[in-house]
């Protein structure tokens, strides 16, 4: 018999028999299977999952009571899980994608020109990958190391751009601008001093201008290259709001092109929800609740069909006919 339980209620011996939740916040681990340690359970009871569903008839049931309180976790206890060949298969994505990304950088750095099949191939790989594997994808590209961040954010925002261009029934040429303009979207990032960028703490009201020039660097960079004018638009105005209130041009309402009320969402969903030494990463659904409550930042009508596209409940959106 299948018993629904509060995932706080997790206790060894009971068997698992699968999780509810955004198919986006279900841990990249999981597979159904019997709780057999501490660590098992401090795994389930610290995941983002809403609810877990365990088997009567193959392990035991909730206890009545007060949660038992959990040993802490040993570090040791997560490599006992067998590798999921999705997850393999996403970090080896990752890993070819990173190198080509480190050429498409430094070109543009040493001012000399992106290979326009290069950056294609890695839209494309990126694409793949999040067509095959969105969880285990977006599950590693959300937890970024002060190095790796600029390549995963960039990654992270290109899977998502391609995933919901898709989900628009966008053509196969628009999803892979969409796609190429998330790579590319930070790209006046390179232009900014290492203290800044890399500064853990707040940053101070001269230092946020600086931060700010990133959009006009990145569109004069792309000026000189072989780029569609979409992918320089949205490099240019990624940090424009629906009102009116954001920067550089403080475009609003139609002034906004559809792909850069596209790139506005992507790009904010992942900030928000990449776990970072220094502050709190929230789960798809608090994302979904709390950027719903920006007023004047996005466009509504897409971004309830952004998370419905991720597997969030949206009360008030549905997926457009094609
Ligand atoms: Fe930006």
């Amino acid at each position: 018999m299948l018993l629904r339980i509060d995932r706080r209620q997790a206790r060894i011996g009971m068997f698992v028999d699968h999780v509810e939740g955004a198919w986006i916040d279900v841990p990249i681990w999981f597979r159904s299977h019997r709780i057999d340690d501490d660590a098992a359970v401090a795994r389930i009871r610290d995941s983002r999952i809403s609810a877990v569903v365990i088997d009567l008839d193959k392990g035991v049931g909730p206890t009545q009571g007060p949660v038992a309180p959990l040993a802490p976790p040993k570090v040791a206890a997560a490599a006992s899980t067998a590798p999921d060949p999705e997850v393999v298969k996403a970090k080896e994505t990752l890993r070819r994608t990173h190198s080509a990304m480190r050429q498409i950088f430094a070109a543009i750095r040493d001012g000399a020109s992106i290979d326009p099949g290069q950056a294609r191939a890695v839209v494309e790989e990126v694409a793949v990958a999040m067509r095959h594997r969105p969880r285990a994808l977006l599950g590693i590209t959300r937890l970024k190391s002060k190095d790796e961040y600029s390549f995963l954010h960039s990654v992270a925002v290109c899977a998502l751009m391609t995933h919901f261009g898709r989900f628009l029934h966008l053509d196969e040429d628009m999803v892979q601008q969409l796609g190429l303009a998330g790579l590319l979207h930070d790209i006046g990032k390179v232009t900014l001093p290492s203290e800044i960028l890399g500064k853990p703490g707040s940053l101070s009201e001269e230092e946020i201008e600086i931060v700010r020039t990133h959009p006009q660097e990145g569109f004069r960079i792309l000026q000189s290259q072989d780029v569609s004018d979409m992918v320089r638009d949205v490099c240019l105005h990624h940090h424009e709001r629906i009102d009116g209130r954001g920067y550089p041009d403080g475009l609003q309402g139609d002034q906004l092109s559809q792909a850069v009320r596209i790139a506005a969402i992507c790009d904010v969903y992942d900030a928000v929800t990449s776990v970072r030494p220094y502050k709190e990463a929230w789960s798809a659904k608090t994302a979904y609740r709390r950027m719903w409550e920006w007023d004047g930042h996005f466009d509504r009508v897409l971004l309830g069909q952004f998370f419905v596209s991720i597997g969030v409940t949206g009360e008030t959106a549905r997926r457009p006919d094609p």
